[in-house]
């Protein structure tokens, strides 16, 4: 079963669940309102609905205590499924690539997504802070990263300027003519000053992650520890904790854009696939707003037809950027939205049919207008509540037995992994 309940509606006395049905779940749901109204509660309960009825999702979560409550919470029977990434616990850090790639396809949509993400992170209103030259030599860095049987990771990159054996080393392996280029014409033309002047640059972006342990730990391990399109495809329960207060803010958007990235590949991939055996996946997430790229968003049109349901939500739809904005009421076919501010409130009463600006300004907690799919058709806006979230059903044991399994069979010891990051760097 595939349809989830979002709320209830109550009319003239009569009370209906408000379900979310199957195909609707394809062209993705939109939940906007302030702070305190049980934006992230009803994707909880969506999410373990979802893993109640066997379905494959991922969870990405900001704070972390949607996560805690979906542990306490999850079914025996779906136990193993589990995989909880979970970048606080540094004894046993998980590894996560975003240059790990299995073909050339893959390759370069990777690499234009690390570009993507860099910009995100440090350049959002593409200001010039990166510009065409640092994504030219990161382009072709990484791409020379990757090459050879053993690959590479992100934090490698700075070295290939510095170690020269290094460099011969991974050039030995490229084959793209564009790459090879990169380096036979104009790195050998490039002077010691100019290419110290880069190597600083990419150190001041790098350095963070590089010089972070917790962060090497985990985006310098050449193998990640899960694979995406296993993951959909074997309908597992991918819970991503990103509590910014243990991990730091950067961090935790870095890990969360390229746990999006790896994502989409995982999806495109499914482009090979008989329509039938593209599995339905549920993507959860909280806060979407730090995780958005280009990439992101072409994905809500594309990502239907290979089986992808996304759910986002964020406080204020006016602080979107404008394509962002603009491509969410574009794309998404279901918007809920609970009490909101003024700007919100004017836009979303040109969207929802019949309400006027005062109505979404003077909801209650926990009350909310939704738009709804039903049929393929976005229906007009009707009122509904949310659900409280359930008393934790399971033990605190079940949380734990979660988290020592994974802990042993998706992360490896912090010692066994910086030996060999450390190795890789040497
Ligand atoms: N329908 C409900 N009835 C009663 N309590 C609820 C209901 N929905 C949520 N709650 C409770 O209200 C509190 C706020 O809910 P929640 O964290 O989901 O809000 P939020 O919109 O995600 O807020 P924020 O934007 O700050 O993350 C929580 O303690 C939650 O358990
Ligand atoms: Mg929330």
């Amino acid at each position: 079963m595939n349809n989830v309940t979002i709320g209830i509606n109550k009319f003239r006395g009569k009370t209906t669940v408000i379900k979310y049905g199957e195909k609707e779940r394809l062209r993705h749901m939109y939940m906007v309102g302030k702070t305190g109204v049980g934006k992230s509660t009803i994707f909880q309960n969506m999410c373990l609905e979802d893993i109640q009825n066997k379905n494959g999702v991922c969870f990405i979560d900001p704070h972390g205590e949607s996560i805690d409550w979906l542990l306490k919470n999850i079914p025996k029977e779906r136990l193993e499924d589990v995989i909880l990434f979970d970048p606080s616990d540094i004894d046993f850090p998980f590894g996560l690539n975003i240059l790990e790639a299995r073909s050339e396809i893959e390759k370069d949509f990777l690499v234009n997504e690390c570009i993507q993400i860099f910009y995100k992170l440090f350049d959002p209103q593409k200001s010039g802070i990166i510009g065409p030259q640092f994504e030219h030599w990161l382009r072709n860095a990484a791409l020379t990263v990757m090459a050879g049987p053993e690959g590479g990771s992100l934090v490698e990159i700075p070295k290939l300027f510095i170690d020269r054996d290094f460099e011969m080393e991974k050039r030995r392996h490229l084959t793209d003519p564009v790459v090879i280029e990169f380096w036979t014409k104009q790195m050998s033309k490039t002077s010691d000053f100019h290419k110290s002047e880069m190597l600083n640059y990419f150190m001041s972006k790098f350095g963070q992650f590089m010089n972070n342990t917790l962060m090497r730990n985990i985006i310098g391990q050449h193998k990640s520890s899960f694979d995406f399109e296993s993951l959909m495809d074997n309908k597992k329960i991918l819970l991503v904790n990103l509590s910014k207060g243990k991990i730091g803010e950067i961090n935790a958007h870095m890990l969360g854009l390229i746990i999006l990235s790896k994502l989409q590949a995982g999806i495109l991939k499914r482009a090979n696939k008989e329509s039938g055996d593209r599995k339905p996946f549920y993507l959860y997430v909280d806060e979407f707003q730090n995780f958005t790229t280009d990439t992101f968003i072409s994905m809500l049109s594309e990502s239907r037809k290979y089986g992808l349901g996304v759910h986002i939500t964020n406080q204020y739809l006016a602080q979107l950027p404008e394509n962002i904005k603009d491509a969410v009421l574009g794309n998404v076919g279901t918007i809920l939205s609970f009490e909101v501010g003024a700007e919100d409130a004017e836009i979303l009463s040109k969207e929802f049919i019949p309400m006027e600006v005062e109505d979404f300004m003077n909801l209650p907690k926990f009350n909310f207008y939704i738009k709804l799919m039903i049929d393929g058709k976005t229906s007009n806006a009707f009122s509904g509540m949310s659900i409280p979230p359930e008393k934790s059903k399971s033990s605190p044991v079940i949380k734990e037995a979660i988290e020592t399994f994974n802990r042993l069979y998706y992360g490896s010891p912090k010692i066994f992994v910086e030996k060999i990051i450390n190795k890789n760097l040497s």
